[in-house]
């Protein structure tokens, strides 16, 4: 599937397109599902890896001449690897979808300036300050700038960027959590100073050293470095840790809320996306489509998986949104279903086990509606299921023909 657009400058912007510049893209931003895409986050780890673990190891002292230098050229190896690759991801950069209404050369300013690419520019630095003429690479003490090297490892965890949106979302209740929090630590800080004072007035003799000890307290930390020795002073930290532990897990709650409500939104999409491809929904309204795009949930299967077996009993049914399956009849022919196809209806509405079994035979991906939402929408949107049914009596009946057909034994 190609998605294509018109920038206004006349460049076709291609999310997965054909081009040179755009598989290079969607390789280095890995958006590539192929196996060359898996291949190349893998070898983007293990370089990532070698780097980091050559630069912590120079660290120590006492290693022999030999191992360091051979670490020297790892770390120099990667700087160099991470150089190229910041100039490809810039030279590309135009591909990306979000600049398609911007000049080549914009787009590139604006990747260089996103955070993406400011944290592209410093794994660049050692090459880049080599290059103008300092060796800060195979110097022992400079190389440990290459830890900077870690925050690429942000690249490889999507779920940072949800966790920003997140953060976002939840701006507010966050906020109320913070202020609590704050409200906490003042009010305990300032009893805590007050009754404390005179038997340690090293440790809580300032509000700034007694806002030490809260923070220590509420965040449930207790490093035991400061503690009240007053009765009112421990009544005072009882009661802060009581309550720490009550703000961090409405924290937890609040981000966790988030988190699954940014899920679904985000599964919600990809399934829209998906169901396009899918006749059978082709003739459904919105309302009704999005009832049902509700209930759906994309999974992803790698060729030669089997997706129902034969006799096992079913719990639901499947739409192949892209790739091909195989269908394995108990008379030993095979059916091949492809994009738009369905599966898996005949054990829900005869409510007997498979019939078949059913494999991929390329990476396929497949939309699962379970039983118990299956009967839900059967039952109120009766085209669909009278669809479905109308096709599950055509398979049976050619099952049937074919069972007939098979020579008697
Ligand atoms: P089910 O019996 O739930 O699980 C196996 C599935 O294979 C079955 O539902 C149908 O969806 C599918 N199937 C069975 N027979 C055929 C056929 N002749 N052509 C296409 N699909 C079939």
């Amino acid at each position: 599937m190609q998605f294509a657009r018109q920038g206004a400058y006349g460049r076709s912007v291609t999310a997965t397109g054909s081009s040179l510049r755009a598989r290079i893209h969607a390789l280095l931003h890995f958006t590539e599902p192929s196996d060359a895409g898996r291949r190349w986050r893998a070898l983007h780890l293990i370089v990532l890896g070698i780097g980091l673990f050559a630069v912590i190891l120079l660290s120590i002292g006492d290693l022999p001449a030999d191992t360091r230098n051979a670490l020297r050229y790892a770390i120099w190896i990667v700087a160099i690897l991470f150089f190229i690759e910041y100039v490809l991801r810039l030279w590309t950069a135009p591909e990306a979808p979000r600049y398609g209404d911007t000049s080549t050369a914009m787009a590139r300013l604006h990747w260089a300036m996103s955070l993406p690419g400011l944290i592209g520019l410093l794994a660049t630095m050692p090459v880049v300050i080599w290059l103008a003429g300092y060796r800060i690479v195979g110097s022992d003490a400079a190389s440990i700038f290459c830890v900077l090297w870690i925050l690429k490892l942000g690249l490889h965890a999507p779920a940072l960027g949800t966790l920003a949106r997140v953060v976002s979302n939840e701006r507010a209740p966050i906020a109320s959590v913070l202020i609590l929090f704050f409200i906490l630590l003042v009010i305990a800080a300032t009893a805590a100073h007050l009754l404390e004072y005179e038997r340690q007035p090293q440790a809580f003799g300032s509000l700034p050293n007694a806002l030490w000890w809260a923070v220590v307290t509420l965040t449930t930390t207790g490093y035991g470095d400061v503690v009240p020795l007053t009765a009112g002073g421990r009544m005072v930290g009882s009661i802060l840790m009581i309550s720490g532990i009550t703000v961090l897990a409405i924290m937890t709650g609040v981000l966790a809320t988030g988190f699954a409500q940014e899920e679904r939104r985000r599964e919600y999409l990809k399934v829209w996306e998906q169901v396009a491809r899918v006749p059978i929904f082709a003739a459904l309204g919105v309302v009704t489509l999005s009832e049902i795009v509700g209930k759906l949930r994309t999974r992803y299967y790698p060729s030669r998986i089997i997706i129902v077996r034969r006799g096992d009993p079913g719990d639901s049914m499947f739409f192949i949104s892209s790739g091909e399956v195989e269908v394995r009849l108990p008379t030993g022919g095979t059916v091949h279903l492809g994009e738009g196809a369905f599966f898996g209806e005949m054990a829900l509405l005869e409510r007997q086990p498979r019939s078949a079994t059913v494999a991929t035979t390329r990476p396929t991906t497949l939309l699962v509606l379970y039983a118990s939402d299956f009967y839900e929408i059967a039952s109120h949107i009766p085209a669909l299921a009278d669809a479905v049914e109308a096709e599950a009596k055509r398979r049976r009946d050619e099952n049937i023909d074919r069972t007939a057909g098979e020579p008697k034994r």
